[in-house]
């Protein structure tokens, strides 16, 4: 089988258009944004959000960025401190993402949290970005469009030289005039710098009239792994499962049936949609002893199998 073509879409009105509607169909699509070019897609839909994991091979499930068109799309999808608000007042649109309390009920993957309480979310400052957004009309998760380990993006051929032939298309819109990945800032408490980047942490200082705190393990948190989050179950997690022993409740794939099933055809990509919902399902039903069955260590099953090894190792 040949690989299916990414188209190369233009910035103009129709290029924006089609690439709205490939999202609207849940297909990913590139784009600029003033730091980096991002993979997108639409972040209400789980198999969409997957399809970012199995096209970037990334070996676990950090959460993504949530990009929006302004602060009131943001206000209704995450709760605001003051800071937080002065914050986007005064570097929205820019390179400035902010990690919030989630809103109940939002409608966002749990796979673009991670299952965690918590989002990202930006206001991107970049033309083809905001055009797309608003062609969209809804939010759009999206990591930096490289392959896992790589290099992230800063033009369309740099996109199309690790992601060619994986995602539906790239919108080009010529080089970033940012280059490197937005500064992340979370708000547990205080205002904590989890990622430098783009907005200096001086811009930062500046507007809140004191430095953000550092994350306690030492400087700024640069890799995407030391955010993942450590969601587990209630329940204890048995792995590599073929059947139920007593008490335990089975979360099955493929030929391993169980009470409940990452995916009854085998099927990774729906597999990885379902993850957090099927360990949410289980916390729900009370499980208080959890059997899983064997996943495949290949494509998208390298990251559900991290984030089920994270559920089965020891508790503190
Ligand atoms: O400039 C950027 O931020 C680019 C462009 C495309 O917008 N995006 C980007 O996304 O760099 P990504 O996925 O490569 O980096 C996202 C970072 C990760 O380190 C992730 O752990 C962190 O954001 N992150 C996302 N959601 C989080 C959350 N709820 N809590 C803590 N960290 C979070
Ligand atoms: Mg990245």
């Amino acid at each position: 089988m040949t690989a299916p073509e990414t188209l190369l879409l233009a910035s103009d009105g129709p290029g924006l258009a089609q690439a709205a509607a490939l999202l609207a169909q849940g297909r990913l699509v590139a784009f600029p944004t003033e730091t980096v070019y991002g993979l997108g897609a639409d972040a209400r839909d789980d198999r969409a959000v997957a399809g970012i994991f199995a096209a970037k091979d990334r070996p676990s499930f950090n959460p993504l960025i949530v990009h929006l068109p302004d602060l009131a799309a943001a206000e209704a999808l995450c709760l605001f401190t003051p800071e937080a608000t002065r914050l986007a007042q005064a570097f929205w649109p820019g390179a400035l993402t902010l990690v919030l309390p989630l809103r109940p009920g939002a409608g966002i993957s749990a796979l673009v949290t991670a299952g965690q309480g918590t989002l990202a979310v930006r206001v991107p400052d970049h033309p083809v970005a905001r055009g797309l957004l608003r062609a969209f009309g809804g939010p759009v998760a999206a990591p930096s469009a490289n392959p896992s380990g790589r290099i992230s993006p800063t033009t369309a051929a740099h996109v199309l030289a690790g992601l060619g032939g994986r995602i539906a298309a790239v919108v080009d819109g010529g080089a970033c005039p940012v280059g490197v990945e937005s500064t992340i800032l979370g708000f547990n408490g205080g205002v904590t710098l989890l990622r430098a980047g783009g907005l200096p942490s001086e811009a930062v200082e500046a507007c809140l009239g004191h430095p953000p705190a550092v994350p306690a393990t030492g400087g700024p948190v640069t890799a995407p792994g030391q955010l993942a989050s450590h969601y587990a179950p209630q329940g204890a997690v048995r792995l590599n499962a073929t059947a139920a022993g007593p008490g335990e409740i089975m979360l099955g794939f493929g030929p391993v049936a169980g009470d409940l099933t990452l995916s009854a055809s085998g099927d990774l990509i729906e597999a990885a949609a379902n993850l957090f919902a099927r360990l949410h399902d289980l916390d729900g039903r009370g499980a208080t002893r959890i059997a899983v069955a064997p996943v495949p260590e290949t494509g998208l099953g390298r990251a559900i199998n991290d984030r089920l090894r994270r559920a089965a190792a020891p508790r503190p």
